[in-house]
């Protein structure tokens, strides 16, 4: 690369100067636009893990040094000193909100909180053992039925459409979950703030009135902030890609609830339960567990383990860990996934194998043992990172739509077949 703002490419035995796009944390691009044009080469980049999608203002992440910036502000200074609201109105708005932003940010939440009193018959069409982020992705798509579409990303619809997610997937999460146990649903409450809502629609009985324990409330806050936005990631590249499309939002965010579900990317924090529950099973063997993740003929990876960016352990694992202690050490909560999931952690951190390939727990590794000790059942726990994550696509959309960037459209290395003509049936 040369001193001025080229890198040069030979290629062929022409040589062109492709510009170099600047960012503000060292991690600068070639623009490759011109590419084709001038060499007739594509490039190609498996799994897109050396090609920027965007330029993007929301979030840095250095995987390098385990580090998370959500527009300019450390995660950990996030989660220490606001609430989730905060946050959510900083990812969408860009800036954090004054008291009285936040107070009218509040009242949107509250206002659009319930959902139309015929989306609950969809409910019922679902098997009652149907996985809520299947629910989920569905009643988010049927929400362009009844609202409106997007007039424009500058004005008060928009700041509507936003709260009214943000509101309105809490509400359908927590009624999922009242439907699969066959119980009456619980209403959101204006006199509640977001997480005590939740836990008060989740958990709610007019035989048992539930109490909202103020440091469970809290813990669900900090962990809804963990999960706000994390750049371009799968799902968020999802939610972009129909976005780019021109569908309306909450296709783009049904999309991303599909995506996010996969066990390599949000579904990860279910699969880590599921895998520690698997190891309690098998007498808390954690290392025939280690073993089967080096065998490079087993499918197993040790879920909640490794990642596309961080190289180093994730901070917002990290943090999990400080409320997993604050948490368990108040309520005197005891679960046994979290001593095997300790034991696991200490055996991967030790283990060369791990320690080669800069493998550390991410953010799905302890989170799953939080939501678990909040009540929360194991197939909810994606829907959870959902609810976290809402914001940061709902920010990453619009960003996207206001760049008036092109329809996501990769090219492809075709290696198929040549020409063939075409023969009749009977002749094959
Ligand atoms: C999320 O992108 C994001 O930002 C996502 C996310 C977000 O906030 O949006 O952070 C949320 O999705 C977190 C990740 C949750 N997924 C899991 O916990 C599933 C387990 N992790 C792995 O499947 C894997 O680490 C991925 C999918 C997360 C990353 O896959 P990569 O980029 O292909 O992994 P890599 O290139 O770093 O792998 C290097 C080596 C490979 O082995 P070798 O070919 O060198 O022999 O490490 C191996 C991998 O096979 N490896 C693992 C492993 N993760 C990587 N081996 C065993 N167990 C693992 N978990």
């Amino acid at each position: 690369m040369g001193e001025s703002n080229y890198a040069s490419l030979e290629v062929n035995g022409k040589k062109i100067e492709l510009p170099i796009i600047e960012s503000s944390d060292g991690d600068n691009g070639i623009d490759i636009s011109r590419l084709r044009a001038e060499t007739g080469y594509i490039t190609f980049d498996n799994g897109f893990s050396n090609t920027a999608s965007s330029i993007s203002n929301i979030t840095h992440i250095d995987g390098e040094q385990g580090e998370l910036r959500i527009r300019g502000y450390n995660i950990e200074d996030l989660v220490h000193n606001c609430s989730f609201r905060e946050v959510a109105y900083l990812l969408v708005h860009g800036s954090l909100p004054t008291r009285d932003q936040l107070t009218a940010f509040s009242s949107y939440l509250n206002e659009h909180s319930l959902i139309d009193e015929d989306m609950h018959h969809f409910f019922s069409g679902f098997p009652r053992n149907g996985h809520p982020m299947a629910i989920l992705a569905a009643m988010v798509t049927s929400l362009s039925s009844f609202y409106p579409d997007l007039e424009d990303t500058k004005d008060q619809s928009f700041d509507i459409t936003a709260a009214r997610l943000v509101s309105k997937v809490r509400t359908i999460a927590a009624f999922s979950y009242r439907k699969s146990k066959g119980q009456a649903l619980v209403y959101p409450r204006h006199d509640l703030n977001y997480c005590s809502n939740f836990l008060n629609m989740m958990f709610d009985s007019s035989v048992k009135p539930y109490h909202i324990d103020p440091l469970y409330a809290k813990i669900l806050d900090k962990l809804l902030i963990l999960h706000v936005d994390h750049g371009q990631n799968c799902s968020t590249t999802a939610v972009k890609l129909i976005g780019s499309a021109k569908a309306n939002l909450y296709a783009a965010i049904s999309a991303g609830i599909c995506a996010l579900w996969g066990p390599l990317h949000g579904g990860a924090n279910q699969a880590v339960v599921e895998m520690l529950e698997n190891i309690m099973a098998d007498d808390g063997d954690v290392q025939k567990y280690i073993g089967m993740a080096k065998d490079r003929d087993n499918a197993f990876r040790l879920m909640g383990f490794g990642h596309a960016i961080y190289k180093n352990y994730d901070p917002r694992a990290k943090l999990a860990k400080e409320l997993v202690d604050e948490l368990f050490s108040s309520r005197e909560i005891n679960d046994p996934l979290l001593d095997i999931a300790r034991k696991l952690e200490a055996a991967a951190l030790s283990d060369e194998f791990f320690i080669e390939r800069k493998l550390y727990p991410n953010i799905d590794f302890y989170t799953g043992i939080l939501y678990r000790a909040l009540g929360i059942p194991t197939n909810m726990l994606t829907v959870m990172f959902v609810i976290g994550r809402l914001p940061g696509w709902i920010a990453q959309w619009k960003e996207f739509i206001d760049n008036k960037s092109r329809i996501f459209r990769p090219r492809q290395i075709y290696v198929g077949p040549d020409l063939r003509s075409f023969v009749e049936i009977d002749k094959r």
